[in-house]
């Protein structure tokens, strides 16, 4: 499972995501023995930094955000050698020609046989330019594969996504892009497959003949802290909508792959979807999907301020920081069958979770239940908590014929020992591998637009869709009213 020599080339090196996430992957990685002693580690950002300030910033980094960060001084000066860092302005080729003798002499230094992986945590406008400039510096020459790995958003809408593709396309092929999306990379995420295709319990029911609906929900307890700039623009469809919450409606709803190799599995993904049924009118968006802003509320003791107060937002900004919606997926396994999904920042819980709700037996057959039963649900939770947990009917203990909902609960983040890996160490490793599977591909990506344009352009005509709600609460109350509407309502998270 070792990662073949190769270099990683951290561009945005002194920003948040590096600091938070790559720096600590790229330890665990090292610390769980799947890097060897053959890599290296360029951060590449324009402001001046020495290599030892490079470092110290590493080593804050681990410890800080590290998960064997207990670990990190026995090693530490073994491990600090394979990172240096190069100040570069990435529109200056003579940066790139400098970058590349930089390159050479670590691979000769740590025996590296040409590999390069060039992780770009920057804004998606620097995507076509660095990657241009990248292969006119001679960066793209080695002896050995190169990778481009880079992170959301990707694009603004299906237009802007594909010029983007394009300009990239220039330099890399397909196959050697990583689009990431880091939810894929969530060990319950990735779970999903292996609860649905290796359990007799549930495949068998996994259709609109047993399910009568699913449920995602992607609840944040934080307003946009500092980044008003960027989601003033972007909003809760764009930033979490068009990306993590249609690929998890894949997992949940795609057919069971050929053959468990990437391909195979990112075809199934794409069919669900294209299968999604697109909404037809400014009426059906109306219908089917809220869209809500908080505005100042309280969450333990503590006053939250309104969206349109927070830092870089605009004081009449129109821009949702919640959404939900009710979509079907229009094929043979899921025909009829709503799929609701809502995620909202200043809710009051983080947490990511899915509820498969089945349909109800067919009333009080056996037992004189006064009451109709309980519908048997299967919830997956993917964050923070992971877990799986199943509500079954079961007659109340010491009673004639009562009958009363239980849980099997099996939570995987309570097991002694079970330190579940960071999202971003499993990318990194896996594109460093070269294993595509959880990396979003480029048609999966224009699907998805396609299917949240439609979406954005109602709204853009409509901004009086917008629904207020409180920080610290569930959302505006229209939410609720989808799912009534169909019989059903939001099952309460835990
Ligand atoms: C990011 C979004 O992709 O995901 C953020 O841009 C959001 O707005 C984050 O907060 C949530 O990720 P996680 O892993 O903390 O649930």
């Amino acid at each position: 499972l070792n990662t073949p020599g190769s270099v990683f080339f951290i561009f945005g090196a002194t920003g948040d995501l590096a600091r938070r996430k790559l720096f600590p992957a790229i330890y665990s990685l090292y610390r769980e023995g799947k890097l060897s002693e053959d890599f290296a580690v360029i951060g590449v950002a324009r402001r001046p930094r020495t290599q030892d300030e490079f470092r110290e910033d590493v080593y804050q980094s681990i410890q800080e955000f590290g998960r064997y960060r207990s670990d990190l001084n026995e090693e530490w000066n073994t491990f600090a050698q394979h990172f240096e860092y190069k100040s570069l302005d990435i529109n200056n080729i003579d940066g790139f020609r400098e970058l590349r003798e930089q390159t050479e002499s670590l691979e000769t230094k740590f025996g590296i046989p040409g590999n390069r992986l060039f992780y770009l945590a920057l804004a998606p406008e620097l995507f076509g330019s660095v990657s241009f400039n990248l292969m006119k510096g001679g960066m793209l020459d080695g002896a050995g594969w190169n990778r481009l790995v880079i992170e959301k958003p990707f694009g603004y809408d299906l237009e802007s996504a594909a010029k983007l593709n394009e300009e990239i396309n220039q330099v890399f092929k397909e196959e050697e892009i990583y689009r990431i999306d880091h939810y894929l990379g969530k060990e319950m995420v990735q779970n999903i497959e292996v609860i649905r295709f290796a359990n007799a319990f549930f495949e068998p029911l996994w259709n609109n003949k047993h399910i009568a609906n699913v449920q995602i929900t992607l609840g944040e307890t934080v307003g946009v802290e500092e980044r008003g700039g960027y989601y003033d623009n972007a909003g809760a469809l764009r930033d979490m909508g068009q990306n993590h919450m249609l690929q998890m409606l894949t997992m949940i709803a795609m057919e069971p792959p050929s053959r468990l190799l990437p391909e195979d599995i990112r075809d199934e993904k794409v069919k669900v979807l294209r299968s999604l049924r697109p909404y037809a009118s400014s009426d059906d968006v109306a219908e089917n999907v809220v869209r809500g802003q908080y505005t100042k509320g309280s969450a333990g003791g503590k006053e939250l301020t309104a969206y349109r107060e927070e830092d870089k937002v605009h004081p009449e900004s129109n821009t949702e920081t919640y959404f939900a919606a009710r979509l079907f997926v229009d094929n043979f396994r899921w025909a009829g069958i709503p799929f609701y999904i809502r995620t909202g920042k200043r809710l009051p819980v983080k947490t990511t979770e899915v509820v498969v709700e089945f349909k109800r037996m067919p009333g009080n057959v056996y037992l004189g239940q006064k009451h109709s039963l309980e519908p048997n649900l299967l919830v997956i939770r993917v964050n923070p908590m992971e877990g799986l947990y199943v509500k079954i009917n079961a007659k109340k203990p010491g009673s004639e014929s009562e009958i009363e909902p239980v849980a099997m609960d099996f939570c995987q983040s309570c097991l002694v020992g079970i330190n579940s890996p960071e999202a971003y160490e499993r990318l990194l490793h896996d594109a460093a591998r070269g294993d595509h599977t959880y990396f979003t591909r480029w048609d999966e990506v224009a699907s998805a637009w396609s299917f949240v344009d439609k979406i954005a352009q109602s709204w853009r005509e409509n901004q009086g869709q917008l629904e207020h709600y409180p920080a610290g609460s569930w959302g505006p109350q229209k939410a609720d009213e989808l799912l009534q509407k169909d019989g059903f309502h939001w099952w309460p998270v835990n």
